[in-house]
């Protein structure tokens, strides 16, 4: 059965949005407008598999949306939505619980890091987390999701549920007439140069909502000055940069800025060490700062006035999910057929 090409991706409500989410993902998510049907998510289910606090997490909500609305994305044309407005989400995460087996989600890296060392502390929404996640996607039948690099190892075991769903109820699927394959395989699209975008502190670590110095990531929100002093102080070495990307190699902290510069300037690393390698770090930073403020001011300050205006904000979430329920109980409807329940 050949699927219709339709993008999905999603992005956690739970504070900080920074610019790894931004060159890994939003940038990526306005760009992909122009080629195919694409529904965006503020995941407010995964957002809770960790605490939040119920007012910052609304505030959240709405921060993510008018993050993707000042990127670009435009609601009337695609779908912004809240996950936890369609219940096809979770209703289709049970299922994959069902599907899922328990030694597929033990290999998750993500669970690991996130619930460290105190495993038996974690909540078991947090364990089946990827399994929400691939009924996000595949509650619309996406083909194509935008993600960062960090979320890989979630796509394949997207892929890995699709096979199996398909082929576990293959018959039930066929004596439906609904083709050999109910879900397509998700195609990851992963890329660019800043997939995985590095702390400013340790060129090892990425860029997360998370760590506890705020001097490690820029956020969406942050103002010229606070730009210009984060890349300022962003850790470097004392080598004057390299002329091809094969110097950036060994030197993960240059590598980051020039990744960023390269994503922020719509280039390549090679373009932007042909015009700065051999200079100072200095003189690159200046051209770093007034770039990223250049790009990145402007989405900041209308993240800032929307998010004045919850009323409109509400109201896109609220239009989203109702054309995103449509296209949800289409595929729920198959599914309960296909696995056997009577409705
Ligand atoms: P989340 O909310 O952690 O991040 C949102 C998006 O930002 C990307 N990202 C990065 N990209 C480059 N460098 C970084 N340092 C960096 N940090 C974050 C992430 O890869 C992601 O694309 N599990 C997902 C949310 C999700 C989802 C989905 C994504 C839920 N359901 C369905 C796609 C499809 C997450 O926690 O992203």
């Amino acid at each position: 059965m050949a699927f219709q090409q339709r993008v999905f991706s999603g992005v956690q409500p739970s504070g900080n949005l920074h610019l790894g989410n931004y060159l890994g993902a939003i940038k990526r998510f306005v760009e992909m407008q122009a080629d195919y049907d694409c529904l965006y998510c503020v995941v407010d289910m995964h957002a809770i598999t960790v605490w939040q606090d119920p007012v910052e997490l609304k505030r959240c909500i709405r921060e993510v949306t008018a993050a993707f609305l000042a990127a670009g994305i435009d609601p009337t044309k695609h779908i912004v939505f809240n996950q936890s407005q369609v219940s096809g989400h979770a209703e289709l995460a049970w299922v994959f619980n069902c599907v899922a087996r328990l030694g597929w989600l033990n290999r998750m890296t993500q669970f690991k890091e996130k619930a460290g060392k105190d495993r038996e502390n974690a909540s078991v929404g947090l364990y089946a987390y990827p399994n929400l996640m691939a009924a996000d996607i595949l509650l619309y039948r996406a083909t194509h999701v935008p993600v960062g690099e960090d979320q890989k190892q979630h796509l394949e075991l997207t892929r890995d549920i699709a096979q199996k769903f398909n082929n576990d109820f293959s018959p039930s699927i066929a004596e439906l007439g609904l083709g050999d394959a109910f879900f397509p395989q998700p195609e990851p699209l992963i890329g660019g140069p800043a997939a995985r975008v590095m702390s400013l502190r340790d060129g090892s670590k990425k860029m997360s909502k998370s760590d506890p110095s705020d001097n490690s990531r820029i956020n969406l929100t942050d103002d010229a000055d606070a730009i210009a002093s984060k890349v300022r102080k962003a850790k470097t070495d004392p080598e004057p940069l390299p002329s091809d990307v094969e110097g950036l190699k060994p030197r993960p902290e240059a590598e980051n800025l020039v990744g960023i510069y390269a994503a922020l300037a719509d280039t390549t690393k090679d373009k932007v060490l042909a015009d700065f390698g051999g200079g100072q770090f200095s003189t690159f930073k200046s051209a770093l700062v007034d770039l990223a403020v250049a790009r990145l001011g402007p989405i900041g300050s209308e993240m800032k006035r929307l998010v004045a205006d919850p009323g409109y904000i509400d109201g896109v979430l609220r239009d989203g999910a109702s054309r995103a329920r449509v296209l949800a109980d289409e595929t729920m409807g198959h599914v309960k057929d296909i696995v056997g329940f009577v409705r």
